[in-house]
Parts: C-alpha cells; sequence; structure tokens
C-alpha cells in the first residue's frame, strides 16, 4: 500500500526528519491523522518512534486504524478522538514531535491549538504543522487551476476550497508568535513552499545551533 500512495505522504516524512532531530524511542503526536497515512509514512522511515493520533472525526480513526494494522504498524500506533484546541489527555511535556498535515485549515481556533502544541511538547521536542497557503502566486493559481486540477481530477474541488480556507504566512507567523510568548526560547519558523506553508517549532537548543 505504502508503494500506491502518492509522493505526497513520503514528502512530508522527509521533510519533517529533514527539519527536526527527534530523540530515539520518542512520543509523536499527529494531529488530524486522517486515514493516518503521513504518521504512517514516519513511523515507516524512523522503526523506533511511537505515534498517538488525535482526530475529531471517528470515522478518520477507525480508518487510521485499520491502515495501521495493515501496515503491521498497529503496536506502535494508538488512535484518540480529541481537538487541536485542546489535546485533551494529552499529558503536559509528553511529546517529543507534532506533526500535522492539511488539517489546520479545519480548526476552530488555532490561536489555542498552537497553545495546546506549546503546553504539550517537551522542552526538546520540535513541531512541524504542514497546510496549503491562501495567498498563491499566479503561478500556482494557474498551476492548481490546469495540471493540478487533472492530476487530482474530482478532488479537485475539494482540495480548491481547503486552500481558500488555509492561512497566508504572516497569519501563520500570528499564531507562532502567541505559542512563543507563552514559552520564550521556543524558535518558530514558517517555511514558505509554491502551494503550502509549515510552522516549524524547534527545540530551544536546536534553534540556538541553527543560528
Ligand atoms: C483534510 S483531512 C487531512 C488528513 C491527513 N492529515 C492527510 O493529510 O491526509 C483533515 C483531518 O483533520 C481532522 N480535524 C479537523 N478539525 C480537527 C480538530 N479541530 N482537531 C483534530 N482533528 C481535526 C479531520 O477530522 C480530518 O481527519
Amino acid at each position: 500500500m505504502f508503494e500506491r500512495l502518492g509522493d505526497e505522504y513520503r514528502r512530508f516524512a522527509e521533510n519533517v526528519l529533514a527539519a527536526l532531530q527527534t530523540k530515539k524511542g520518542g512520543q509523536v503526536l499527529e494531529i488530524g491523522p486522517g486515514p493516518g497515512w503521513a504518521g504512517l509514512c514516519l513511523l515507516e522511515k524512523r522503526p523506533d518512534l511511537r505515534l498517538l493520533g488525535i482526530d475529531a472525526s471517528p470515522d478518520m480513526l477507525r480508518a487510521a486504524r485499520a491502515n495501521a494494522e495493515a501496515q503491521g504498524l498497529g503496536a506502535r500506533c494508538e488512535y484518540r478522538e480529541g481537538h487541536a484546541e485542546t489535546l485533551e489527555g494529552v499529558e503536559a511535556g509528553s511529546v517529543d514531535l507534532v506533526i500535522s498535515r492539511d488539517s489546520l485549515h479545519h480548526w476552530d481556533d488555532p490561536a489555542k491549538a498552537f497553545s495546546a502544541i506549546r503546553r504539550v511538547l517537551a522542552p526538546t521536542g520540535g513541531a512541524f504543522i504542514a497546510d496549503g497557503r491562501r495567498d498563491l502566486s499566479l503561478g500556482a493559481r494557474l498551476f492548481v487551476g490546469t495540471i493540478g486540477s487533472i492530476t487530482a481530477g474530482p478532488m479537485a474541488k475539494y482540495w480548491k476550497s481547503s486552500l481558500a480556507a488555509a492561512y497566508t504566512p504572516e497569519e501563520l507567523r500570528e499564531f507562532c508568535a502567541l505559542s512563543a510568548s507563552e514559552r520564550p526560547g521556543r524558535e518558530w519558523r514558517v517555511k514558505e513552499g509554491f502551494l503550502d506553508l509549515a510552522a516549524i517549532g524547534l527545540p530551544l537548543h536546536t534553534a540556538a545551533a541553527c543560528r
């Protein structure tokens, strides 16, 4: 099944691992895993990590559990119903890596969610929150309207509405700044791509080393 997945999940996992050094045996929290593929690709690349997935949809959680089992990764995953804004039941400071892909634009209160992420992260933990961007360049709009529509087929309209609901780099920086102000020291950066954005929260020691 992994072979048949679109490259975007594998690329997401590679980008996370390139951006953040997560400690061996670490605990990953995936927010809004949907059917789970992003986190499962990450676990495939890092056999030492464990994953907790929190999603608002029981149907999606069922799909994620089934996919994890089918990939032989069930023993390293747990999926629970919950919300990005509260991350209820996730212990403070217990997470080494928070990941999320294509979920942020659904969150009712992103500022509250970034605060919840700050709460659950261990001091040495990092975060990689990726989503589309609303402020597409002319080239990106042409891409989505033409090549994107052909490759995404009937899903193209959902893709376009997701992009329309997504945030701009400036808006994402504001969410990050709120989280950073609650715990000075953790540095947040916004990585800008052609169609997407990623808010990357670096642990204190890494942020200092990168300067
Ligand atoms: C577009 S899907 C993306 C799924 C997956 N991450 C992917 O990239 O394929 C968005 C997911 O976020 C979940 N979601 C939406 N709002 C949420 C919230 N406030 N807290 C947690 N999960 C949420 C939805 O149930 C859905 O599974």
